[in-house]
């Protein structure tokens, strides 16, 4: 029996799976690493960090099991984090993530000096903060001597694949975020490269996500006892990957994913672009194109609220006040802008808020309005998918958060859709072991072994009348930001 790996390289943690050839999750573990936020609205972690995680994570899950019958690992990751490489390959300064929004006046250069639609014809996308090519500018302008010594560019998970393999690689689905690839013709920009000095000899090889970029060295073979013929395919970002793992490829499709972000993510046959750039156009995983919003804090507010302020890591009590009677009828509000905000509003300035507490509101208003907030976020984003004509009636749903029964719920009611929660909940990680099936073999393309291999576990529909009251709320929501958008300007300092 040939076996699998998948490995989930998150923000909070790298998660990591291991399959049969037929998809049986048969060991899961976990390592998790600090985040730094070394001024507001930053957020850096150290490769080192991540790399130490994944080996530890692997002798765990390779413990005890025959280790010849491993045939493929592949690796989903956090997206656009800024990791540069010198001349030795070492790691040059700490990882600026996808959440850090220091960028702001490079992303505000990019998009109005190179202008938004100049971008979009080398693209397919505007600046946003958290992506790569503007980290590049900050670090050429703020850190020159970092910047002269850069030899490598990578993402975070093309950083493991880099150390598991010795090769430089990246996928589409991955660098569709660092703004400088053309993603509808699937390779570099030479015209992002040079509005960013970099040349394309720093740039990662690039494949498709399934495609085997090389072996695993023979020194970390050795290391964990593997043998030394192990393919490494390339992998994806995070969001494609849960995706390809919640089965969500081909039209009318969409997948929701409640991690430290929360996206939508809704695939696409051909390339197609938001003509209000709200929504990013990246290629998928499946060697096709998607449509994706992404609200940079969603699950992290509830760790937020009760974890550093009512200090307490029982989540589920907290929700257990919260009885069916109370959804839509919550008064207080809550802006989830923990860390700014991307889709849509684009924002880097905007912060997180509590509105209309009066007197009487209790703990548990507060906890109701925070996953509230995150699912009209959300709906913010579904919002400008309807106003391109895309529509899906339901959706799969994955990530920590979605293992909330109450969650899941709340934003079937908010979004009007049916929430369907798939078999296996590992969704980035369950689809990086898929893609390293399809690139060893086991399936011939990415939809087939999604065909084969995902169900849906159990379906919540949403409830017309509670539907009804949420769409009141979310009307009332949406007056919220703008009413205070004046206010956060140019508060982050
Ligand atoms: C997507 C994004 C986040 C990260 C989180 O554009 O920035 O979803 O990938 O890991």
């Amino acid at each position: 029996m040939d076996r699998f790996i998948g490995i989930d390289l998150g923000t909070s943690s790298v998660k990591l799976l291991l399959t049969d050839e037929e998809g049986r999750v048969e060991k899961t573990t976990s390592r998790s690493y600090p985040i730094s936020f070394p001024q507001v609205g930053w957020s850096e972690q150290d490769p080192a960090d991540w790399w130490r995680g994944v080996l530890s994570g692997l002798a765990e899950i390779l413990d005890g099991i025959d280790k010849n019958s491993v045939r493929g690992i592949c690796c989903a990751g956090q997206m656009h984090g800024l990791v540069a490489l010198d001349e030795n390959d070492e790691v040059i300064r700490p990882c600026i993530l996808w959440n850090d929004g220091r960028t702001a006046p490079q992303t505000d250069w990019l998009n109005t000096e190179v202008g938004r639609s100049r971008l979009t014809e080398f693209t397919g996308n505007i600046a946003f903060a958290g992506f790569t090519a503007p980290k590049l500018l900050w670090m050429r302008e703020n850190e020159p001597e970092n910047f002269t010594r850069i030899s490598r560019i990578m993402l975070p998970k093309d950083y493991i694949n880099y150390m598991l393999t010795g090769v430089h690689s990246c996928d589409y689905s991955d660098a569709s975020g660092m703004l400088l690839l053309d993603v509808r013709n699937r390779c570099w920009s030479r015209e992002m490269m040079e509005i960013c000095h970099v040349s394309e000899d720093m740039m990662p090889f690039l494949f498709e996500s399934w495609e085997v970029t090389g072996v695993v060295r023979s020194e970390i073979a050795e290391m964990l006892g593997l043998s030394t013929d192990v393919r490494v395919c390339a992998g994806a970002g995070d969001n494609a990957a849960a995706a390809v793992g919640t089965g969500t490829v081909g039209k009318g499709a969409c997948n929701i994913s409640l991690g430290t972000s929360g996206t939508i993510f809704i695939p696409s046959d051909g390339f197609a672009v938001d003509p209000n750039n709200a929504l990013h156009a990246f290629c998928h995983a499946d060697g096709r194109w998607h449509l994706m919003g992404c609200i940079l804090s969603a699950a992290s507010c509830n760790n937020w609220l009760c974890d550093s302020i009512l200090g307490t890591k029982d989540f589920a009590a907290e929700q257990e006040m919260i009885t069916d009677d109370m959804l839509g009828r919550n008064r207080v509000f809550f802006l989830p802008y923990l860390m700014g905000e991307r889709s849509p509003i684009n924002d880097t300035d905007a912060r997180a808020c509590f509105v209309g507490m009066s007197m009487d509101s209790r703990r548990e208003d507060m906890v109701q309005a925070v996953l509230e907030g995150v699912a009209f976020a959300l709906r913010d984003c579904m919002e400008v998918a309807h106003s391109l004509g895309v529509r899906a009636e339901s959706t799969m749903l994955c990530g920590g958060g979605a293992k909330s029964v109450l969650w899941r719920r709340i934003i079937a009611n908010v979004l009007d859709m049916t929430i369907d929660i798939p078999g296996c909940e590992e969704g980035p990680g369950y689809g990086a072991a898929m893609l390293a099936m399809v690139g060893c073999g086991v399936f011939s393309t990415v939809e087939e072994c999604c065909r084969a291999l995902i169900g849906v576990r159990e379906s919540i529909s949403p409830d017309p009348d509670i539907a009804a009251v949420y769409n009141e709320r979310y009307v009332r929501f949406r007056r919220i930001y703008p009413a205070l958008k004046g206010f956060f300007s140019g508060n982050a300092d």
